[in-house]
């Protein structure tokens, strides 16, 4: 696949009003999940409830592309169709989690470096084979005392740029994951200068590695103050600092920037990407959503692992595409919660 090839796709992921839908938790991470709702984290379970969400009438409107967990990319419908195909039907692209989990760290026990790249040749090669146009490497940093390290740092920028590089070899679109948990007492500042050093450090690393920034989607955080901390920050203030940092270190080529929502409520995850798409300032990058949590919490609950509350459970999911949609455009107003369904808070992903 040629380099025009990736930008393509790239940009198809960011297309104007929509995002992606992080669906890739692990089995333990979606049995955590599960338990909150007291379902039982069966195969078939695990195939039902992500297919509701792949064939919510309508979804390509709002969502261009959902990232899997390998058992979902090989695994069937129950009236037999691959969900990858349902997925391909409606025009969403399928993507495909390829890192093997945040790890400790030597020498840094509170700290974590993403595994995965020992292997991930042949495991590129067999995902694009079975559809997966773009995948997703997750890298964990914590903010405390005395962390980040450096030693966090560097090896978790390295790491993202080798899995890049590989990517975009075997043809599928990189998406780049830095996460600064916004766990902690930190400030907002805080935030803004561990989020600088990270970006500042991964890119650095991805130029070193020769990816080719146009067939990229950058994945971060939002510039939150830590969720203990007394002082919170308002959501202009988080649109401001957020977009301040991309400016000074994500070069224009980067097509666009996908946030996770980090364990923020479903509403203010989209607020604070409504505000960002409302300011007045240069955005030479698209700004949009790879949600898992904030997407998924009021399915997941309307849903309750009852067929009969499938419909319920699409329309949940729906509104928040619909609101997050919205706020591609600077466009989302709270009004529109109203009557939604509500989701409970879940856990981060491992
Ligand atoms: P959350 O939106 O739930 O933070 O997850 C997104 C994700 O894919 C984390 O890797």
């Amino acid at each position: 696949m040629s380099q025009h090839d990736l930008a393509s796709i790239a940009r198809a992921l960011v297309a104007p009003g929509k995002g992606i839908l992080a669906a890739d938790e692990s089995a333990p991470t979606i049995k955590k999940r599960f338990d909150s709702i007291s379902v039982d984290s069966t195969e078939t379970n695990r195939r039902d409830y992500r297919e509701f969400m792949f064939r919510a009438p309508g979804s390509e409107q709002y969502i261009s592309g959902v990232i899997l967990y390998d058992e979902t990319l090989r695994q069937k419908a129950a009236d037999g169709t691959p969900l990858v195909e349902i997925l391909k039907q409606n025009g969403i692209i399928p993507g495909i989690k390829v890192d093997m989990g945040a790890k400790p760290l030597a020498g840094h026990p509170d700290e974590k470096v993403t595994e995965g790249l020992d292997g991930l040749r042949d495991r590129l090669n067999e995902y694009a084979e079975l559809g997966a146009q773009f995948a997703k490497w997750r890298a964990v940093i914590t903010i405390g005392e005395d962390m980040p390290s450096r030693a966090c740092y560097t090896a978790n920028a390295h790491a993202l740029a080798r899995y890049a590089a590989l990517c975009q070899e075997a043809g599928l679109v990189p998406i780049v994951e830095p996460e600064v948990l916004m766990d902690g007492k930190h400030t907002q500042a805080r935030s803004e200068e561990v989020t600088s050093e990270i970006l500042h450090l991964v890119f650095g690393a991805l130029y070193r590695q020769d990816v080719n920034l146009e067939g990229i989607l950058l994945k971060p955080n939002m510039v939150l103050s830590g969720y203990e901390c007394p002082q919170q920050a308002s959501v202009q203030e988080v649109a401001e600092a957020t977009v301040r940092v991309f400016q000074r270190h994500v070069p224009a080529a980067v097509p666009g920037i996908v946030f996770l929502s980090g364990g923020q409520s479903d509403e203010l995850a989209t607020a604070h990407l409504s505000a960002m798409n409302a300011l007045d300032t240069a955005r030479p990058w698209e700004l949009s959503f790879s949600y898992g949590r904030a997407l998924q919490a009021s399915a997941l609950k309307a849903w309750g692992g009852k067929k009969e509350s499938i419909p319920a459970a699409q329309e949940a999911y729906l509104h928040r595409a619909r609101c997050n949609s919205a706020a591609r455009y600077g466009k989302y107003d709270a009004s529109m919660e109203k009557g939604a369904a509500k989701g409970d808070k879940l856990v981060s992903q491992d």
